[in-house]
This record gives structure tokens, sequence and C-alpha cells, in this order.
């Protein structure tokens, strides 16, 4: 196995002008570092496998890949273009291979055990989010990491997208004044948030609710743009919409009797990627892709509000909503002196329409193709007893607003054009995104609020 190099060697190996400070780069490693990924699921293969694969295997190679699945991961070697060993025995890849980077890229609440274990083998772990599902958990990650010579980097992609990051730069800059409350209300349309309850995000065992899956993104990107920890979550949240909430149900799309009336049936059938991926490898592990959103053990909420006080006094109120008619946000900053917000996908705000059914391709698109139904992002300022500012910012959408390219352009090539930001995230970091999700699962479960302090022992700045 390659030995960690220290900070000092890092400091001294790369060149002037992409140092970043916190946490090193792993490009600091000065030959091609030793990939492995466990998890060939669309993430891994899409991202993580024939993006790096096609765009970095200047400086890195690819070791492992690991899947529970027999069929998937041998897809999986085959699709990204490599011919490395495979194993769907975690402990034997890491037994038999030296690597030096861990992908772990798998159903969210397997996360913790694999990062632990790569962990204490010092190896240098990236996971994808959430990092945990539950406090428990959290707690393991963040001991390890600890103790271990490995460094663990949460693949927070979305602080990396250029939206965002300007944001980030406003209110750095103090743009509306002191930050004082922050309004966040996000959208899955009836397409994407409903492609969360056809599989196994739908059950909390799995993925611990969609505050934690998916709201660890935005949870994230709140504790990142106001720099300062959360203290505190009140929170409501329902299952009104998918599950057993309607009258009918069947096993499954492909072969349902209510294919003609049902109107989220899904044909899979139309999707090779889809029926390569998992379809035709279903014999192993019983993994249907197109399960029934109308499944009685679905058990995550499909409707969220929660409110979220931070240590330097700024509130929050967010909402997610499942099965929104268009998929979007709206995204407000509220200051001493002013307000900024942004938007996107809201119809009524936009020049042209687009296709909600395949809004979330686009999201995944790593091609970096422009969709022209959008025309730009926009974030409108207003100070206090003035007039509104608009500034228009080129439409990136691709690849979750350009992050997916330089969140790796940074943990591969070392290069950050925007190093006082601090985009990578590490273990602290990953830990908060997925805490208040926790701390607002509990709050909704227990009808009272839950300070985040006691649910870890990770120390908050006050
Ligand atoms: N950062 C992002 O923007 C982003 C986007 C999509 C997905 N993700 C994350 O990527 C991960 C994978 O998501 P996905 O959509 O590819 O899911 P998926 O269901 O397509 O793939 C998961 C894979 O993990 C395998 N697996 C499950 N448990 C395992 C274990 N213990 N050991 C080895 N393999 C195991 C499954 O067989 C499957 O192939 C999730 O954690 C998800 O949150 C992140």
């Amino acid at each position: 196995m390659t030995s960690k190099l220290t900070r000092r060697d890092f400091v001294a190996g790369t060149a002037a002008g992409l140092l970043v400070s916190g946490n090193a780069s792993l490009a600091a490693n000065p030959t091609r570092r030793r990939v492995a990924i466990v998890g060939t699921g669309i993430r891994g293969v899409s991202f993580w496998g024939e993006f790096l694969n096609r765009e970095y295997s200047d400086v890195l190679e690819f070791v492992a890949l690991c899947d529970t699945n027999p069929g998937r991961l041998e897809y999986a070697r085959q699709s990204i273009g490599v011919d490395c060993p495979t194993f769907t025995h975690f402990d034997e890849m890491l037994d038999s291979v030296a690597i030096d980077t861990l992908v772990v890229a798998t159903v969210d609440a397997s996360h913790y055990a694999l990062i632990v274990k790569g962990l204490e083998r010092n190896i240098d772990v990236i996971t994808e989010k959430p990092m945990t599902t539950d406090e428990g958990q959290c707690q393991a990650v963040l001991n390890a990491a600890q103790q271990s010579r490995g460094q663990l980097i949460v693949g927070l992609n979305y602080r990396y997208g250029e939206l965002f990051t300007r944001l980030k730069e406003h209110l750095a800059a103090g743009k509306v004044g002191k930050l004082t409350s922050i309004d966040f209300n996000w959208y899955l349309n009836v397409h994407h948030g409903a492609s969360y309850f056809r599989r196994w995000h739908g059950i909390r065992e799995h993925g611990g609710t969609l505050l934690v899956h998916k709201s660890a993104h935005h949870f994230d990107l709140l504790n990142w743009w106001i720099g300062a920890d959360p203290v505190e979550v009140h929170a409501y949240g329902g299952l009104e919409h998918y599950g057993a909430n309607n009258p009918f149900r069947g096993d499954r799309c492909m072969d349902c009797r209510h294919s003609k009336s049902c109107a989220y049936f899904w044909d899979m059938r139309t999707n090779q990627r889809m029926m390569d991926l998992y379809h035709a490898h279903e014999a192993h592990d019983g993994y249907i892709r197109d399960n029934c959103l109308w499944r009685e053990d679905i058990d995550a909420f499909d409707k969220m509000a929660v409110q979220i006080r931070y240590s330097n006094g700024v509130q929050v109120s967010y909402t997610q909503t499942t099965y929104s008619p268009y998929e979007g946000f709206r995204l407000g900053f509220n200051g001493t002196d002013g307000r900024l917000e942004t938007w996107e996908g809201i119809p009524s705000l936009m020049a042209r329409q687009q296709d909600p059914s395949s809004l979330h391709e686009k999201e995944k698109d790593q091609h970096g193709n422009r969709h022209p139904e959008m025309e730009y992002h926009e974030i409108v300022t207003q100070q206090n007893f003035d007039t509104l500012e608009r500034e228009r910012l080129p439409y990136v959408r691709a690849g979750h607003w350009g992050g997916d390219r330089l969140m790796a352009e940074y943990l591969f090539r070392g290069r950050d054009d925007k190093p006082a930001l601090r985009r990578q995230a590490g273990p602290r970091d990953g830990a908060l995104s997925v805490l208040v999700g926790i701390a607002a699962r509990r709050s909704i479960d227990e009808s009272r609020p839950v300070r985040i302090a006691d649910l870890t022992n990770l120390e908050l700045r006050s």
C-alpha cells in the first residue's frame, strides 16, 4: 500500500498558485493514484468510473472494482473500459489489492462501514454523500477519520457548482450586510422525485429518508454559505402521496396492469442504460429499478419542512417537496442591508419551457452539453431603500451545476481557482451535512426540537 503524504510533502510538491488551505488535494501524489470503487451503480459507473477514466487516466488508474452484484460489476468494468480485477467481497478487495484512494458509491446506509474499513487501513477515502445515515455511524466515521493516516473527503459536489459558488462569494463579500436568515425551498418534480420512491431511497433503513439522502446536499450548502455550525433543528414531515396512499398498486412498472391508468407509469425499457445496469442483473439480488411507487413498505417522508438555528444567530426555513409539477428551487438570503435571491426551474419565471421528464438526465450529463431552453441563472440583489440589481450567469446545469468536473479537477489535479472558498469537504463537513437531516428526522418522529450537540461528540463552534 502506498504511504500517505504529509501536509509538508503536499505543499512542497504542488505547483504555486494551486495551493489550498485545509485538506490536501489527492493530486499531491506524484504517481498515478491507484483508485478502487466500491458500488458500481449509476453514480459509480457514470461519474467515478467512466468520467474519471476518460478525463483523468494520466493521473489515476483503476486497480479494482467492487459491488455485491456480480452482473452489474462486470457491466461496470466493461462500460468504464478497464481490465482491473473485480470483487463481490469488499474485505477480499482490501486484502488483495494495493489502493491509494477508495471511492465509496454504494447504497447510503452501507457507506460508514466501508469508509471505516478503508480508513483503518490508512487509505484515502472519497465517499459519496450522505457520509452516513444515522448519528451512531457518523460517530464511528469521525473516530476512524481521527485515528487514520488516510484522508477522508466527502463528495459534496454542489459546493463547486457555479451558481452556488457565486452565492458564497456574494455572502462572503457582505452583499446583503450581515446575513440574518435564509428561505430555501427545493422542488423535486413528479419524474425525479418519484424516481427516489421507486427504489431503495424510499425505505429509511437504506437512505435515511430524503432529509439525509437528498437534503445532505442542501444542508451542506447552508452550513458552508452561513459559515457557522447548526445548533438546533425543528421539523415537520409527512408521507401523504407515495407509498400506501394510492388506491391501487402493482409489483413493478414493466409488467403492471395499471400501466395505462397510472400517471406515474415509467417504461424503463425505453432506456437502454437502465436495462443494462439494473434489469439485466436482477436475478443476483432482486434490485428492481422500476418498483411500484405505491409499495406499502415505503416509509420515507415525501414532504418536509425544517427550521434550523445556527451558532451565529442565522435562522433557516427549508422545505423539500417530492411531487412538484416542476423541478427547481427558490432561495433567498436576508441580511441587515437587503435581500439576495435566486431560483431555478420555476416555469412562470422562465423564458422557455423545459421538458420536465428529461431534466434529471441533464443534471447527470457528464459531457458538458448545453441545454438551450435554459438560458441563464439570475441572482437578484436589492439593498434596503434601493432598486434591484440583476446579475445573469451562464446557465450551467449538467454534471450538478458544473460541480462534478470542478471537484474532480481539484481532487485529482489540485486545481482550484477559488481556494479561499474552501470547497473541499472533509469529515466535519460531511458530519454536519447529515446531522441536520438526522436531527430533522428525529424531530419529526418525536415532535420536539433536536440539538445537534446531542447527536455526536463533534465539538461545535460557538
Ligand atoms: N453527489 C451526487 O450528486 C450524487 C448523485 C447520485 C448519487 N449519489 C450517491 O451515490 C451513491 C450511489 O447512488 P446510485 O444512484 O449509483 O445507487 P445505485 O443503486 O445505482 O448503486 C448502488 C450500488 O451499490 C451496490 N451495493 C450496495 N451495497 C453494497 C455493499 N455493501 N458493498 C458493495 N456494493 C454495494 C449495489 O449493488 C449497487 O450497484 C449513493 O450514496 C448516492 O447518494 C451522489
